[in-house]
């Protein structure tokens, strides 16, 4: 086993007025809320506002031997998330403080609103989607840029009690409408379209090409709302010349008998808009996620359990203060953004930052111009973000002052100690605390990490659980281990955030998180434990890819890949990258008569980006004769990550059908194209 790392102290200032000072009132907390959750969530609710207490505790079955899985906490207790995160602040007289700072991807553009304001924009939206059908229990789709509508949207349905299904919107149209259909959502809410740096995405032209495809399955939306976000400069950039990657002959198409413009609906709607009191227990959102096989999973969170989660963890991972002012880089599209730009800050009342460009434009310090602009003292990026920012150096990060910065978070993929290394000495200037944060769509939020002012960090470790959790590490045979250990990430008990379902199929809810261990909640991550009890994730141990801190699952590229006419088969793996974390490796199988050449490379690559969406990109295609696969069929993905780096260390190989493929694909590596653009 490696040595023991050094331990980094938490911050000084931050410990001072720090809501848990020290690892021996974190370890109290903690014991607390594993010995009697009931009572140390209750507590955490008396912080918010419920229509209907009950006094349930909460009741959970999490082992499939003992028949179905189910979670509920608080069920027969009813409460508004909206109203928790608006409503609350505004009738205890922070109506006035600023929710969001909104920064655009153009510097000189930026606004705020305040809670008062998105109160009163949420009530009208609200009364918008009333009007539209929209009822408790319905779905609706959200596919926006990072813009204050997307918040108002998304609060809006929440004070419905509709369930929003929110696309990042990175997605092709394929993907957007294949989420369409699983959800049968009722509306579809999207903007002409978005720039991130000097790139235009026609969001308005993808969406337009999800709903032919929703109507060629013979499904009929009601209506698409579209935002007024940026088509002065799409009409400006083709008058001028301009490519903007939109089809049509106007900067955007409109459909009449299904587009409505967000500012039309939004003129003269009432400004208020009673909340829908829904059961702690009623569904609140779904969001998408990837797994190791077949199509996403619709993941579902509901009302009371998940406020709880989202609005605790927020506090006390980045140790929240009233001051504060909070900038997540995330974007809403991905789970981060709704724990951690919607929910979780909202909830506490805070003020932060929504950015809607990108870290490199204009230039590689914008984050720290924001930052410095806004006087951010708690920011929260991913470890792809910080190596792709160091190869710029320390010039970009040094041109500003910084100095308003407290804590550091990060999230979606372990960070490698020489990036942990220039987050802390060089962004963090060697006097913030790191929150590594460790979870998942699937958790709602936190579930492993130091808290700034208590818990010592350790370069590249997650650290410790965060209340209520129980983390394990099992092994092959599901075998408790104990004490320093590796092996598969288990979680033991329940927590108010865990998703309590997937949407429309309990049955794969149970198959992929409860059924390969039984009795527990199976996280797919591997992980170690150290002689100071810190956790290490080493990766995901099944077949998902994390591209930049996106998940991915190997099914969606390989079924986009084989949707090529002249590919039979595919396979795909991740492979080591520097920037990217993990990239993606191709093996495709193809048609009788078909050569192998750069021209169909490329299609293949374009055929993924079409099917799946740009941040799902090929890096390197290779041809493949054949595959590895077992008698059964199926394919030895461990063979083919060997492959990809061209090790000769294959492995086992005996169980193959097969076992001549895989001198023949490592003869063929060289031949691989690389696609990725340099
Ligand atoms: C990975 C993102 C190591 C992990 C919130 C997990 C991490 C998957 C970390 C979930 C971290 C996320 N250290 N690995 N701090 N955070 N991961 O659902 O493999 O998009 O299972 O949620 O990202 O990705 P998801």
């Amino acid at each position: 086993m490696a040595a023991e790392a050094a331990f980094y102290p938490p911050n000084p200032a931050v410990t001072e007025r720090a809501h848990v000072k020290s690892n021996e009132e974190y370890k109290e907390m903690y014991q607390r809320s594993i010995d009697d959750p009931d009572s140390f969530w209750s507590d955490i609710a008396d912080g918010f506002y419920w229509k209907q207490r009950s006094t349930n505790k909460h009741s959970e079955n999490l082992d499939v031997r003992n028949g179905r899985v189910e979670v509920e906490w608080m069920k027969g207790s009813s409460t508004n998330i909206c109203y928790n995160v608006l409503d609350r602040h505004v009738k205890s007289g922070s109506g006035s403080k600023v929710a969001f700072f909104w920064e655009g991807n153009d510097p000189a553009d930026s606004s705020k609103i305040t809670y008062e304001e998105l109160l009163k924009e949420v009530c009208k939206f609200s009364n918008v989607l009333k009007g539209k059908g929209v009822k408790r229990g319905d779905r609706v789709a959200i596919y926006l840029p990072m813009i204050v509508e997307l918040v108002i949207a998304m609060l809006a349905c929440a004070r419905l009690g509709a369930v929003h299904s929110i696309v990042f919107s990175g997605f092709s149209s394929d993907s957007l409408a294949e989420r369409i259909l699983d959800s049968q959502a009722k509306i579809l809410i999207t903007s002409d379209g978005v720039y991130r740096g000097d790139k235009l995405i026609p969001l308005k032209d993808i969406a337009d090409g999800a709903v032919e495809i929703c109507q060629k399955a013979n499904f009929e939306l009601k209506h698409c709302v579209v935002v007024r976000h940026c088509i002065e400069r799409m009409n400006k950039d083709r008058t001028n010349g301009v490519a903007n990657g939109a089809s049509s002959t106007d900067a955007i198409k409109w459909n009449q008998s299904l587009d409505l413009w967000w500012h039309d609906l939004m003129d003269g709607a009432d400004e208020w808009c009673e909340p829908e009191w829904l059961d702690a227990e009623d569904p609140l959102f779904m969001l998408y996620t990837s797994g190791s096989t077949g199509r996403p999973k619709g993941v579902l969170h509901t009302c009371g359990g998940y406020m709880l989660w989202a609005a605790t963890t927020f506090k006390y991972s980045f140790d929240y203060h009233e001051d504060d002012v909070y900038f997540c880089t995330a974007d809403i599209g991905w789970i981060t953004g709704h724990s951690y730009i919607t929910y979780g800050p909202l909830a506490n009342g805070a003020t932060s930052v929504l950015f809607e460009g990108v870290p490199t434009f204009p230039d590689a310090s914008r984050y720290w111009a924001i930052v410095d602009k806004y006087n951010v003292s708690k920011f929260y990026t991913a470890p792809t973000a910080v190596r792709a920012l160091m190869t710029f150096g320390t010039e970009p990060v040094k041109k500003y002052k910084r100095t308003s910065l407290q804590v550091l978070g990060t999230v979606g993929e372990p960070i490698n100690p020489e990036a942990w290394l220039f987050y802390y000495n060089v962004i963090g200037d060697g006097r913030c605390s790191i929150a590594d944060t460790w979870w998942q769509t699937e958790t709602g939020g936190h579930m492993i990490t130091t808290l700034p002012g208590a818990t010592p960090m350790k370069p590249g470790a997650a650290g410790l659980p965060f209340f209520g959790i129980k983390p394990v590490i099992v092994n092959d045979k599901n075998e408790e281990l104990h004490g320093p250990c590796e092996g598969y990430l288990c979680i033991k008990q329940s927590w108010p955030g865990i998703m309590r379902t997937l949407f429309g199929n309990h049955e794969r809810y149970e198959d992929v998180y409860f059924k390969p261990f039984p009795g527990y909640y199976y996280s797919g991550d591997g992980c170690r434990r150290d002689e100071s009890g810190y956790y290490w994730l080493t990766g995901r141990s099944d077949d998902v890819l994390n591209v930049s801190g996106h998940r991915i699952g190997t099914a969606e590229i390989e079924s986009a890949l084989v949707e090529h006419d002249s590919v039979c088969e595919a396979a795909v793996v991740g492979m080591d990258h520097e920037l990217k974390g993990q990239a993606l490796f191709c093996f495709v199988t193809l048609a009788a008569g078909i050569d192998f050449t750069s021209e169909l490379a490329g299609q293949l690559k374009q055929q993924v980006r079409r099917k799946v969406g740009p941040f799902a990109s090929p890096d390197y295609i290779q041809e493949a004769p054949g595959l590895p696969k077992t008698r059964s069929g199926k394919i030895m993905r461990r063979i083919l990550r060997k492959l990809a780096i061209g090790s000769d260390d294959h492995g086992d190989i005996s169980t193959l059908a097969d076992p001549a493929v895989v001198a023949q694909l490592s003869k063929g590596r060289s031949l691989a194209i690389r696609v990725a653009a340099s």
